[in-house]
């Protein structure tokens, strides 16, 4: 028996694997510090799942419409002119099965055979699967100043070609949480409006910033990009919903309708238990979203200056998110030991059984994903024991 040939051009997320690596050794009984995992520690809001257990009391178990209910369309329309100054109206926003099936079923829609994708690296890991199996084909770029990975005008303007159908933004980022100011975003949109092509904004991460940093907004900087932009979100980060399985889409009508009719013939509408909750999440009150922020932005300080602190290691400053991505390469050996940050990720859990995941999947094998969406607590015991198998390891002379 043959599978398909596009099962090949997919390779399994390296981010779910660390988890159920991490998973595998706690079924074992081996206490396993999970700094791999890309989803906030913190429980959905109270209000979030109140909104669920009424919905379930309302008998809102049936077939919703395949975009969504009416009340999740309001409640994503209410939050783009709350938190983004948008106007948008109901034509032009769709519920997905998570930011990721957003993705999906935007690149589905947009995509034809041989299209070329601009990636900024380091990249998440999977745009570029997403991608292949829409046939088209992510080219990766890098800043020229490859560990600031920050991309420059200059860096797009020499990616691009006739062939490029789509650029993603991804600010801030996962896997470095590299975020772009409203100045630095408008210098690369400037290339972008010279050069017809989609511009995917994947804003998942957007409440996320620390230290008084202000993101830039694509709409908000160049509105007249709006006829080819769209806006892939999520409530799984901001609001602790991973499980949930919540996205949006927000752009063009002509591009909502393709990608419902997509979604149509794929999952139909997302669970209706869940847009009630997300309708809440996004329309009702926000207090928690700053406190969590706020939690986060403590957990990016303590992160980086321990990371700081162990000889060797160089660790960017993230402005968002909730990742940070050093790079660990005085570690690495040609023979003997760790070659790679992905090698250096399996010794970390198998020698002091903290999960982190290795950078070669986000574009950058030198480097490793620290996730510090844990508790202080357990990011002190975690970093306390990376410090010590990198001290038994030792620095490549
Ligand atoms: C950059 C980025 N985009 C999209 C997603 C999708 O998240 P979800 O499908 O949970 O909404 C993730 C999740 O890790 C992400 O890191």
């Amino acid at each position: 028996m043959q599978l398909s040939e596009r099962v090949k051009w997919v390779k399994p997320s390296a981010t779910l694997a660390v988890t159920e690596k991490a998973a595998a050794l706690r079924r074992q009984g081996i206490e396993v510090i999970d700094l791999g995992a890309g989803e906030p520690d913190f429980d959905t809001p109270e209000n979030i799942k109140e909104a669920a257990r009424r919905a379930l009391a309302r008998g809102e178990t049936k077939y919703t419409p395949v975009g969504g209910t009416d009340e999740l369309k309001s409640a994503i329309v209410t939050k783009l002119a709350r938190d983004n100054g948008l106007q948008y109206g109901k034509t032009e926003v769709m519920a997905n099965c998570g930011g990721k099936h957003a993705l999906f079923v935007l690149f589905q829609a947009l995509f034809n055979e041989g299209d070329e994708v601009l990636v900024p690296a380091p990249y998440w890991v999977s745009y570029p699967d997403m991608l292949a199996l829409a046939g088209a084909r992510a080219r990766i770029v890098f800043p020229q100043d490859r560990e600031n990975f920050k991309l420059r005008p200059e860096d797009l303007e020499a990616a691009l070609t006739p062939r490029t159908k789509a650029v993603i933004l991804n600010s801030p980022s996962n896997p470095a949480g590299v975020a772009y100011s409203p100045q630095e975003l408008d210098a690369l949109l400037e290339v972008l409006g010279k050069h017809e092509c989609w511009i995917i904004s994947d804003d998942v991460y957007e409440k996320m910033v620390y230290g008084g940093f202000v993101l830039g907004q694509v709409l908000k900087v160049r509105p007249e990009l709006r006829p080819r932009t769209v806006i892939c979100n999520s409530v799984s980060k901001t609001y602790a919903m991973t499980g949930w399985r919540i996205g949006y889409t927000v752009g063009p009508a002509e591009v909502i309708k393709a990608m419902t009719t997509i979604q149509g013939q794929m999952t139909s509408n997302p669970s209706s238990v869940a847009q009630a909750a997300a309708a809440e999440a996004l329309a009702g009150n926000q207090d928690s979203v700053p406190r969590m922020m706020e939690e986060f932005g403590k957990r990016r300080d303590f992160v980086v200056a321990r990371l700081r602190a162990i000889p060797h290691i160089r660790c960017n400053e993230p402005q968002g998110a909730f990742y940070v991505f050093p790079n660990v390469s005085a570690y690495l050996r040609k023979s003997q030991g760790p070659k790679t940050g992905d090698e250096l990720a399996a010794y970390l859990i198998e020698k002091v059984h903290v999960a982190v995941v290795g950078g070669t999947d986000f574009g950058y094998p030198d480097h490793i994903r620290i996730s510090y969406a844990n508790s202080l607590e357990n990011l002190d015991e975690g970093l306390r024991r990376i410090a010590s198998a990198l001290a038994e390891l030792g620095p490549v002379a």
